[in-house]
């Protein structure tokens, strides 16, 4: 059953809209790096940041498979998977302008695709999550980080991955409309992410965590504990707070409390 009106494209907006703020790996200033102000600490966070872009390439075939009576939102992701293959290669450019190489073997390792989600609602659930976060704390570190190159590429990748988030609250709503059965996946993920003492990044639960190849390697998680330690101690709140926030447009419920969440499941579930 398709589930897009034939008349739509949001994809086709989007299209024309990142073609317009599409930036190159090229516009980068790579030539000037400020080694002096290249901190050690940022070796290992810009390895992390790598890996964790790495993984759009098995989100994109996990996305095409689940979303394969959906021309409009794969298309939009096909987009979307071309964006982080850019933040990919964009810092894997800056480590290489500092004589750091990622290992290849590493990034092979992670091809194998997502399984799918519960629902297609909630894969879409957890990709808004991914890119809020991520979102965040590039912005975070794009202020941290003293070397301008590494600073400014930061700021490129945090506003794309708004835009992500956007895009992907955008199709979860509209998934929502026509399979409203879903909701109940879709608050599970919710809960599970902001109900947690730590700070989870879907791609280390789903991926980092999982891979044999990457136990010892830099992987998404230490970045999430840079962006920590360098983060007022709210830090977590606020962004737990910010996914309630968002979310809870999309799906339709407020979700500012846990018992209003846990509620809503309930309510599902009888
Ligand atoms: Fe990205
Ligand atoms: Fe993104």
């Amino acid at each position: 059953m398709s589930t897009v009106a034939p008349e739509s494209a949001h994809s086709f907006e989007v299209f024309t809209h990142y073609e317009r703020l599409q930036w190159k790996v090229s516009d980068l200033d790579l030539d000037n790096i400020r080694r002096d102000l290249v901190q050690p600490s940022y070796i290992p966070l810009v390895k992390g940041v790598v890996m964790g872009e790495a993984t759009s390439l098995p989100g994109l075939h996990g996305f095409l498979s689940e979303f394969d009576d959906d021309y409009d939102c794969s298309a939009f992701v096909a987009v979307w998977a071309y964006q982080e293959l850019q933040h990919h290669y964009a810092f894997r450019a800056w480590l290489r302008g500092v004589d750091v190489h990622i290992d290849q073997a590493k990034i092979e390792s992670l091809r194998e695709p997502y399984e799918a989600g519960v629902t297609p609602s909630a894969t879409l659930t957890t990709n808004v999550i991914s890119e809020i976060i991520v979102n965040t704390v590039y912005r975070a570190l794009s202020e941290w980080v003293e070397e301008p190159v590494l600073a400014d590429l930061f700021l490129r990748a945090s506003r794309d991955e708004a835009g992500h988030a956007r895009e992907f609250l955008y199709y979860l709503k509209r998934r929502l409309e026509t399979h409203p059965h879903e909701l109940k996946s879709v608050l599970e993920r919710i809960h599970f992410y902001v109900t947690s003492s730590r700070l989870n990044h879907p791609v280390g639960v789903y991926k980092h965590q999982r891979v044999e190849e990457m136990r010892g390697y830099e992987t998404v998680d230490d970045v999430i504990d840079v962006f920590i330690q360098i983060s007022p101690p709210d830090a977590l709140d606020k962004l737990q707070a910010k996914l309630r926030r968002m979310l809870g447009t999309a799906v339709g419920h407020d979700l500012s409390r846990n018992a209003a969440i846990r509620h809503a499941m309930a309510d599902l579930a009888g």
